[in-house]
């Protein structure tokens, strides 16, 4: 049984990529590395270097592998990025996955689990958030994902394929090693920037708003570990190699934090005073993101092991310390 990891050079790719290695499955991965790095990649992965777009790799790669099932990563993923570059999205993610799908067709691949968002939700109607709620998303790189979430369901009405899209939260922390972690460049992400200041490449946080109607008027987030997201990736993988049918999960911990009590448990995980600014709301930003993850657990039989979110931050804390510059 071999799986391709596409964007397995990338954050959650590459955790998923050391899980599945671990659970002794074959691994291929490809990616173009515009945002993944070579040094995330796993020793024990077969690599190609290529680009989704391009039906040619795929078909090769398809060819010359005998691949089971298809993990698919492989997508621009920054919010604010999505709305003054929106055609970005429509490119990458868009595109990218209707060429992947004409060349899964072709090459009879017919199982699938892809990355989905939170951000199909847009501002929720009520929370915890469930898959059934309305997904009206109120940015480019939600509106993307949720297409693709779209294409994949006529997609697979027509032709055999079957498909799980996992809806992340806020996906953060590192591999236990500390060897993999998050390396994005610009880093927009809440708990890596947090722990630029006690790394000395930042002089204070920047809270976005604290005027909103929470406990302490800064936003609420559900944050996920990044190896309990790999760890569903394996189990929906393992539940359409069981003949299960296409379906769409929320991953979350359904437990929120406001940003200044993330700040709060970075201080005491570093042993650092960590200075914050208030500053004006983010455009778009949601007061509160929690999921629920009842169908996760229930159908799938996920269950998450980070639960604290102080063993979350020293995990990325691990990582950061050591490779303060990313790869
Ligand atoms: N925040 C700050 N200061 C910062 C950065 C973030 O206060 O410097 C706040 C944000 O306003 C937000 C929270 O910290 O309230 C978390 O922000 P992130 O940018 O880390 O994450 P988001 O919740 O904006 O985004 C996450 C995923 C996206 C996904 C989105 C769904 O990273 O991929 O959830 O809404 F689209």
């Amino acid at each position: 049984m071999t799986v391709l990891v596409l964007g397995g050079a990338g954050y959650i790719g590459s955790h998923t990529v050391y899980e599945l290695i671990d659970a002794g499955q074959d691994v291929v991965i490809a990616d173009n590395l515009l945002t993944g790095h070579v040094e995330a990649v796993h020793p024990k992965a077969r690599f190609y270097k290529g680009d989704i777009r391009d039906e040619k790799f795929l078909d090769e790669l398809f060819q010359k592998e005998k691949i089971d099932s298809v993990i698919h990563f492989a997508a621009s993923s920054l919010v604010g990025e999505s709305m003054t570059d929106p055609l970005k999205y429509y490119d990458n993610n868009l595109y990218g996955t209707m060429i992947l799908l004409k060349s899964m067709v072709k090459n009879g691949i017919d199982k699938i689990v892809f990355s989905s968002t939170a951000a199909t939700y847009g501002e929720p109607e009520s929370i915890p958030i469930l898959e059934t709620d309305k997904t009206e998303p109120t940015n480019t790189y939600g509106e993307t994902k949720l297409s693709m979430e779209k294409m994949f369901k006529w997609v697979s009405k027509a032709h055999n394929i079957r498909f799980v899209a996992l809806r992340y939260f806020n996906a953060c922390g590192a591999h236990i090693s500390g060897k993999i972690g998050e390396s994005h460049n610009p880093e927009t992400h809440l708990i890596s920037l947090i722990l630029q200041v006690p790394n000395g490449q930042r002089e204070f946080i920047s809270i976005f708003g604290d005027d909103y109607e929470t406990k302490d008027g800064t936003c609420i987030r559900d944050y996920i570990h990044v190896t309990d997201l790999a760890q569903a990736h394996i189990l929906a993988m393992k539940y359409l190699e069981n003949g299960n049918e296409s379906n769409i999960f929320n991953l979350g911990n359904g437990v929120g934090f406001t940003v200044k009590e993330v700040v709060e448990t970075a201080a005491k995980v570093t042993g650092q005073v960590i200075p914050s600014k208030i500053c004006e709301r983010r455009a778009g930003d949601p007061a509160v993101l929690i999921a629920s993850s009842e169908k996760a657990k229930t159908i799938l039989g996920w269950k998450p092991q980070y639960t604290s979110l102080e063993e979350i931050i020293k995990t990325a804390w691990k990582w950061q310390k050591n490779h303060p510059n990313g790869y």
